[in-house]
């Protein structure tokens, strides 16, 4: 347990994680506390709900104690929040005068671009801040990937795999929404895993008369049934060239300004269905597919990515957030970390289309 154990009190870390909740998470915080204990050298408290923790300035103590028993477990202890802090200057003010209140030497963020970006602003007015990148979208350009990332297309490759019986068994064509975002990499590679016939990704747009001529043409060659993976951004081009995701926006936003996805599954399914006269039926995963157990990889990946968070605060190193690079963990600069979003290149759908129909 802890190497160097110190009587006098100690500096504190304040831990939180931001926007969507995503498998491993617990195992960031519980390598984070647990470095801290075997170094001797910080304390760690919880900061709850994200960044209206801190608006809020509401905290929980986080000894070795709190975090027994976590590591296998989805969500997050800490829970989450969409919160801004940076919403205008008033919040602002008021999260950078609270992180002081509450007597952090450090902060730790854990979250996708938005809690980042807000880590990094907080940087800026000489916080001492460590950002962890997390995201099941796997989004993130400053790291090669996110832990939650692997649950997230095993369990939507398991999904894939299920519906595929149903639609084998009742001749049927199955559209399957799946969530990240603008970015296809769940769809791409869940939809590659479980052997989709089409995949639809943000990256690449398609017709909606190539979709459902591809469906016709494996049906006339003898196939009774399809899987059609739609990643809830995809570009499904219309006559006139209106993509339907504009078609469904109701204009509803968060505090970071994104428009809630979500609905173009079963919009694709009726089309198909009304364009090529084949019986279609929608599942939309929603957030299953952020739910339950990590698997190992994102377990081990939290893992590491909480280790060296506490290792840059024991070395002074702020500013930055933890990376993947040719499977070390790295620090890079908060901003590098965030500013480009990391979308699927276009030899990967090439490969991908290999197996469409
Ligand atoms: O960023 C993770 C994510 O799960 C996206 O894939 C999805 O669009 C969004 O969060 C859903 O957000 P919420 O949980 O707020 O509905």
């Amino acid at each position: 347990m802890a190497k160097k154990p110190k009587s006098r009190s100690k500096k504190k870390v304040g831990i939180l994680t931001g926007g969507g909740d995503c498998p491993g998470l617990n195992g960031v915080i519980r390598g984070i506390v647990r470095k801290c204990e075997y170094e001797g050298k910080f304390s760690c408290v919880g900061i709850l709900e994200g960044w209206r923790g801190v608006m809020e300035r509401n905290t929980m103590p986080l000894g070795v104690d709190a975090v027994a028993g976590i590591h296998h477990r989805g969500g997050t202890i800490l829970r989450t929040s969409r919160t801004n802090p940076f919403k205008d200057e008033g919040t602002a003010k008021k999260a950078i005068a609270n992180v002081k209140k509450l007597g952090l030497h450090a902060l730790i963020a854990i979250g996708g671009d938005d809690t980042l970006g807000a880590a990094y602003k907080l940087s800026q007015n000489k916080i001492n801040v460590v950002g962890v990148p997390k995201t099941i979208d796997n989004d993130l350009s400053g790291t090669e990937v996110t832990f939650g990332f692997d649950t997230a297309i095993n369990i939507a490759m398991e999904a894939i795999d299920r519906l595929h019986t149903t639609a084998e068994s009742h001749n049927r064509v199955i559209v399957v929404e799946v969530m990240g975002r603008h970015a296809g990499w769940i769809a791409l590679e869940s939809g590659l895993a479980a052997g989709a016939d089409l995949i639809a990704i943000p990256e690449v747009p398609l017709s909606i008369d190539y979709i459902c001529d591809v469906l016709t043409k494996r049906h006339a060659g003898g196939k009774r049934f399809s899987i059609v993976v739609v990643s809830e951004g995809a570009k499904i081009m219309m006559p006139g060239n209106m993509a339907l995701s504009e078609v469904l926006k109701d204009g509803s936003v968060d505090q970071f300004g994104h428009v809630r996805l979500g609905g173009i599954g079963d919009a694709l399914a009726k089309l198909i269905d009304d364009k090529t006269g084949l019986e279609t039926r929608a599942t939309v995963l929603g957030h299953i597919q952020r739910g339950g157990h990590p698997t190992a990889f994102d377990r081990i990946l939290g893992t590491r990515f909480g280790i060296a968070a506490a290792d840059l605060v024991h070395k002074g190193d702020f500013g930055k957030m933890v990376a993947l690079k040719a499977d070390k963990v790295v620090p890079i600069s908060l901003l590098a970390g965030v500013k480009k979003l990391k979308t699927v290149p276009p030899e990967m759908y090439e490969m991908a289309k290999v197996f469409f129909g």
